[in-house]
């Protein structure tokens, strides 16, 4: 078994994996020198030699656990035919939805249009340096992507006031995205993709009265997808109002938390495996405010099981060798 499995499966508190959310990104020279050739990032994922490469990348430098596969949540509505880019000091920007013609895409026509990621996957699924590792496949759960549809950018603080104005829109775009979702995840799966993680960034942006139509009900379907096909899966809903009702409702293998929820009170209130929650700031520090907000993630989780993981993205002025301290203070915890 590899060490994620051990915690996710037999619920082993005695070894403490590491993954790092964004882990093939900025923040290494390595990455920044292919990015700089290839200006377009959505021709980067479709690069199935390069972006395997830059998959590969963190864990030729550091003792990770697990591969995630380079590629973008926003791969789903690009393979919709929807326009996606991806701006300099922007983040991504969206074209508008033709809801009629999306509807008319089927599976052969997606799945060809995004191949070169599950051909990325089998690659690196197959590769020395994830044996006894994972390779972790991804999506956005159905809110974060509905969020990207329909603002076409990133909503910053809060969505706009008319963000649900168009209540058939948005149920007709919903109903696409479980289909595509699942053939994306099934597609990852078939290609070497041995763990699911659910990213849902803006899970904070819904009142509580919310959550169960646009993250509950459309989550838990996708979770009892890949509960089907036999792979763990990890929720990351990230900033939610309430974990513990998600973690009841929804039933992940694993909940990824956010660095602003206090962890003894997960530890109080969540009885599944727990994933992450270090606040990404604390890298840009010093080596002994990373070691002692390190070690309280790991002692709060001493006796529950637990993967190492930051509570979101590495951000891009990190440097290298503090992540490479930190994956050595979480592999010499005792
Ligand atoms: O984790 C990894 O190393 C694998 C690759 C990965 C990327 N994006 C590559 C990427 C993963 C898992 C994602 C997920 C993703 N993408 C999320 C969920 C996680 C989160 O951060 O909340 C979201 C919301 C997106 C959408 C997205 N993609 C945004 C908002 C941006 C721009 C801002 C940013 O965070 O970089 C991207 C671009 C992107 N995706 C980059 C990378 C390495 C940067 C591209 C560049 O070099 O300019």
């Amino acid at each position: 078994m590899t060490p994620l499995q051990e915690v996710i499966i037999n619920n082993n508190t005695k070894i403490n994996p590491i993954w790092i959310m964004r882990q093939a990104g900025r923040y290494l020279p390595e990455f920044r020198k292919i990015r700089k050739l290839n200006p377009n990032f959505i021709n980067l994922c479709l690069n199935y030699n390069l972006s395997s490469e830059i998959t590969l990348q963190p864990l030729k430098r550091f003792d990770l656990d697990a591969a995630i596969i380079f590629s973008d949540i926003l791969m789903l509505p690009y393979g919709l035919n929807q326009k996606v880019e991806f701006k300099k000091n922007f983040g991504p920007s969206l074209g508008k939805i033709n809801i009629n013609e999306m509807s008319k895409i089927d599976e052969v026509d997606f799945v060809e249009k995004i191949y070169p990621v599950y051909k990325a996957i089998k690659k690196i699924s197959n590769d020395d340096f994830v044996k006894n590792k994972n390779t972790i496949g991804f999506v956005g759960a159905p809110w974060t992507l509905l969020v990207y549809m329909i603002n076409q950018q990133s909503p910053k603080k809060k969505l706009k006031e008319d963000f649900f104005k168009d209540k058939f829109l948005i149920n007709k775009i919903l109903l696409i995205l479980e289909k595509f979702l699942k053939i994306h995840i099934k597609n990852q799966i078939d290609n070497g993709a041995n763990v699911i993680q659910i990213f849902d960034s803006w899970a904070g942006l819904l009142e509580e009265k919310d959550l169960s139509k646009y993250i509950y009900a459309p989550t838990l379907n996708l979770v009892n997808y890949v509960k089907t096909l036999n792979v763990p899966v990890i929720c990351f809903p990230r900033e939610i109002k309430n974990y513990k009702e998600f973690c009841e409702i929804v039933n992940p293998d694993v909940v990824g938390i956010d660095y602003n929820i206090d962890p003894k009170k997960i530890l109080k209130d969540i009885k599944i495996p727990v994933q992450g929650g270090l606040d990404p700031k604390v890298l840009l520090t010093d080596k002994n405010i990373l070691k002692k907000e390190a070690f309280k993630y790991l002692d709060i989780f001493k006796d529950h099981p637990y993967i190492f993981n930051l509570g979101h993205g590495v951000l891009p002025e990190t440097k290298p060798e503090m992540v490479e301290y930190l994956v050595n203070i979480v592999k010499n915890y005792q």
